[in-house]
């Protein structure tokens, strides 16, 4: 699958067979995050690979379908970095699509892990001045779902406004 096709296609996946994801393709998705666009190139983040079903377990007050993911990867920055955000927010789109390209599907958990954040970073181990962005379950697929978007005559401009 072509880059242009990963991104057309892409959708938010909370169904998954259960079935495992290799090492190797954790890697490449996590590869494709630490090669994302970042701010004076400061590359503030850390990626935890999370496979052990207990801490999976302790993650699903954040959404009760991530039980069947076959990993879940916490997203954690540097917030002394200026765009830490943006760096982060480029780093978990880039592994989302990478899961795509890969057959994986996956979904980018933040709202919902927010508020559970302090909990999280105790129970994998991120230092207090560190902040964990989002959570990236990851799985094989069980569904294909058909989102709605704006279409790209009433979003584009040409020129102006
Ligand atoms: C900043 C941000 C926070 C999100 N937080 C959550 C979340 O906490 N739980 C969840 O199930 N999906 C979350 N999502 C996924 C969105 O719901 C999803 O991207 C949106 O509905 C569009 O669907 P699509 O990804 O299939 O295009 C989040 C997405 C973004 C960009």
């Amino acid at each position: 699958m072509d880059a242009l096709e990963a991104i057309r296609t892409r959708r938010s996946i909370r169904k998954f067979t259960g079935e495992p994801v290799p090492r190797e393709d954790l890697e490449t998705i996590v590869d494709a995050g630490r090669l994302a666009a970042t701010g004076s190139n400061r590359q503030p983040w850390d990626f935890i690979v999370v496979q052990e079903k207990t801490t999976i377990e302790q993650f699903l007050a954040a959404g009760p379908w991530m039980k069947t993911a076959a990993a879940v990867i916490a997203v954690v920055l540097d917030p002394a970095s200026r765009w830490w955000v943006e760096d982060g927010s480029a780093a978990i789109e880039n592994m989302l699509i990478a899961c795509n390209a890969l057959g994986y599907g996956a979904t980018w958990v933040e709202g919902d892990a927010l508020p559970r954040e302090e909990a999280f970073k105790q129970l994998l181990g991120v230092p207090g001045e560190k902040r964990l962005l989002a959570l990236v379950p990851v799985g094989v697929p069980d569904e294909h779902p058909a989102r709605e978007k704006r279409p790209l005559e009433q979003v584009i401009h040409w020129e102006r406004y």
